[in-house]
């Protein structure tokens, strides 16, 4: 059987089984393509974590990573949350565990703590609201406190400081991706495309972002790049989000910052896995009920605003 006839018939028993078990598929921005185009939404953190609290189904399959997999779960305990491939983690997520969060507590009892989504719910229930990339500025203006412990990102958290007039006190966490990011790629992207505008996501570093026309999260990045009067973008994240700009904007030109850029956590889940997961209901991602309650607090809070 060649690879097209293979993917055709993996579509197809998908598409059986999503009806047979009322599920639904969400995918982040940087699925593989095969992934995002079988995915019923496609989107950002904050997108998906509302779409996984709205939709109505028995099953969701969440193709991403594990924290939003977590996230889905704690907001729809009474559904089954399925993560194709159970190894798919994010190493940001595992920079700072509940006992440092405690401990940064006692340190600084004064401080509202903000944790980014990318977090473990452990981690969210020590925590007083949760951010994205999208909302994080919004989440920080919102808290009463002046001080304010901003967590695992350390390049989120410089980026917000920049907008607030709060005491911003990150987290030495990064995203491996984003933070290997240089100014020497943005150089050399700017000299190959010197008409392109340069769009990054808020994961970079400081230098990096200094250097951009543009910050924002991936499904920003998508908005603007198809509503822009330009025609042509360097883009400064992980580079599967540039299949869903080809999908949306074709008459558009994006250029990945670093061809490097590449997560590969969100490249462990394939057709195979989806079909495999919905066949079984595994693996099943859920998060003790007394932890699941209090991060719940901290997401939902962040979902009202
Ligand atoms: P977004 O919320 O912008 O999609 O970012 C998620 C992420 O993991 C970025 O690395
Ligand atoms: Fe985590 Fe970075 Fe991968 Fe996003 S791109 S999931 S922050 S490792």
């Amino acid at each position: 059987m060649n690879w097209n006839s293979m993917n055709e018939k993996l579509q197809k028993r998908i598409m059986q089984l999503k009806t047979e078990r009322n599920a639904t598929i969400l995918a982040h921005n940087y699925q593989l393509p095969q992934v995002q185009d079988i995915a019923d939404i496609v989107g950002d953190s904050l997108e998906l974590a509302r779409a996984a609290k709205s939709i109505e189904c028995d099953a969701i399959v969440f193709c991403g990573v594990d924290f939003m997999a977590e996230t889905a779960h704690i907001l729809n305990p009474e559904k089954t949350v399925l993560l194709p491939a159970e190894e798919a983690c994010c190493p940001m997520a595992a920079m700072i565990t509940a006992d440092e969060v405690r401990m940064l507590r006692r340190r600084f009892p004064d401080a509202a703590v903000v944790s980014y989504v990318n977090t473990t719910a452990e981690v969210k229930a020590e925590s007083d609201i949760c951010c994205t990339s999208s909302n994080a500025i919004k989440v920080v203006e919102s808290l009463d406190e002046e001080q304010v412990i901003f967590l695992p990102d350390k390049n989120l958290a410089n980026y917000v400081a920049r907008f607030s007039s709060k005491e911003i006190l990150p987290w030495e966490g990064f995203c491996f991706v984003h933070d290997r990011i240089t100014s020497n790629d943005v150089h050399r992207a700017l000299q190959n495309h010197p008409d392109a505008k340069l769009i990054v996501h808020p994961e970079c570093r400081p230098e990096v972002i200094d250097m951009a026309d543009l910050v924002f999260s991936t499904s920003g990045m998508i908005k603007h790049v198809c509503s822009a009067s330009e025609k042509e973008f360097i883009i400064g994240t992980e580079i599967g989000i540039l299949h869903q700009m080809k999908k949306k904007c074709p008459d558009k030109i994006c250029y990945p910052l670093s061809p490097e850029a590449i997560c590969i956590n969100m490249k462990k889940i394939d057709l195979v896995e989806i079909c495999k997961s919905l066949e079984l209901l595994q693996p099943r991602i859920t998060v003790p009920q007394d932890i699941a309650s209090r991060a719940r607090k901290a997401i939902e809070k962040m979902l009202e605003l």
